[in-house]
């Protein structure tokens, strides 16, 4: 196990953050999992789990073992003749795991496509896009819970997951290292294309997996910064669901609302729209700001500091508030 000290996150986080951590270890087998667990006991610290970091906004110093996680690897674990139960290590990158499936005729995650992070990031916030949520294909997670020192396996049911949402994001699993995630891929696909974009796109026209997935890179390559270029951590607010009577009231002063019904007869609003509308597109807070191609993604435009982050969130939340009288609840998670 090799442990660096005083280490900086700059180069593991995409909001691209100066970060430094009092020791850092790239974990690359599972083998190592009980030694770091002594380790952490011996230094009297905690251990914090890092994936892709593209959905993280840390602070200037961490006083606790970061791990990066570079456990790699896919395994076919059974096969029917409709479906295929895919085990992928939870370090692999998630946009590579995707095409590999279609590549390899296993269909299903394509909306999923050009997501940042890694395969065990996927299932913490439940990952969605155009129309699919990831937790349609996870059958169990599997991980390593650093206080116990034990192995643990979570079906499906057992991850609670819900709109950006799991039990991985609550306090009792903050010491849970998931290793790996096994889905449930079809053989014959069967394209989700309901969302608005992607109907538009194959109007009268045969969806494919592969096909899908291309439309969706493009589309998020248009709307959505590479993280490579302006870095950020994508949706930094989640969509607000409110009654009915709501919507309706609100729809008096903003008649084109967006708003989605729910099945249990509450409506999401996109948060994009409502922050598009209170004049925070393109909007500068000191070293970060709104995008300015899509007002619910805060970006780093370069020095970025966590006191900008927090007051610029602050000052989006207030407004919404008070203008709209909702709530918007951050999405990435804070260190
Ligand atoms: N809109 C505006 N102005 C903006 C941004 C959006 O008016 O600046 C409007 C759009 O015109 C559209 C609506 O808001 O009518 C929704 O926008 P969009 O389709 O871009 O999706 P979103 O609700 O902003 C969500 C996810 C994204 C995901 C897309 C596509 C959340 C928090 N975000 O965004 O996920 O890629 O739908 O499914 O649910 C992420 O989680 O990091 C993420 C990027």
């Amino acid at each position: 196990m090799n442990v660096q000290v005083d280490f900086n996150l700059l180069p593991f986080n995409t909001f691209k953050l100066n970060s430094v951590a009092r020791y850092f270890v790239e974990l690359t087998s599972e083998a190592e999992l009980a030694e770091l667990t002594k380790f952490s006991k011996d230094k009297k610290l905690p251990i914090r789990i890092l994936g892709g970091g593209s959905n993280l906004i840390l602070p200037e110093k961490i006083e606790a073992i970061v791990v990066k996680n570079v456990l790699m690897g896919t395994r076919v674990l059974m096969e029917t003749s409709d479906t295929v139960l895919i085990s992928c290590a939870s370090g692999m990158n998630w946009h590579q795991f995707v095409m590999s499936t279609i590549a390899n005729g296993h269909f299903g995650l394509e909306n999923l496509a050009l997501i940042p992070g890694t395969v065990g990031g996927a299932p913490i916030q439940n990952i969605g896009a155009y129309g699919i949520e990831v937790n349609r294909f996870i059958t169990q997670v599997h991980g390593y819970d650093f206080e116990t020192g034990s192995t643990k396996t979570l079906t499906t049911n057992e991850c609670q997951f819900d709109y950006r949402h799991s039990i991985f994001k609550t306090p009792a699993y903050k010491n849970f290292f998931i290793t790996s995630v096994d889905f449930q891929l079809l053989k014959k696909a069967n394209p989700v294309v309901t969302y608005a974009e992607l109907a538009h796109a194959f109007s009268g026209k045969t969806a494919t997996a592969g096909l899908v997935a291309e439309k969706v890179i493009e589309v998020r390559q248009k709307k959505l910064p590479d993280v490579a270029v302006i870095p950020n951590v994508g949706s930094f607010f989640k969509n607000p669901l409110v009654t009915a009577q709501q919507v309706d009231q609100l729809k008096k002063s903003t008649p084109d609302l967006v708003s989605y019904p729910q099945p249990d007869g509450r409506f999401k609003l996109a948060a994009g729209q409502l922050i598009d509308k209170l004049g925070f597109k393109g909007h500068k807070q000191g070293s970060v700001g709104m995008y300015e191609k899509q007002a619910l993604v805060m970006v780093n435009l370069g020095n970025g500091r966590r006191e900008d982050v927090v007051a610029l969130v602050e000052r989006v939340q207030q407004a919404c508030l008070s203008v709209y009288g909702v709530s918007l609840e951050v999405e990435p998670i804070f260190w």
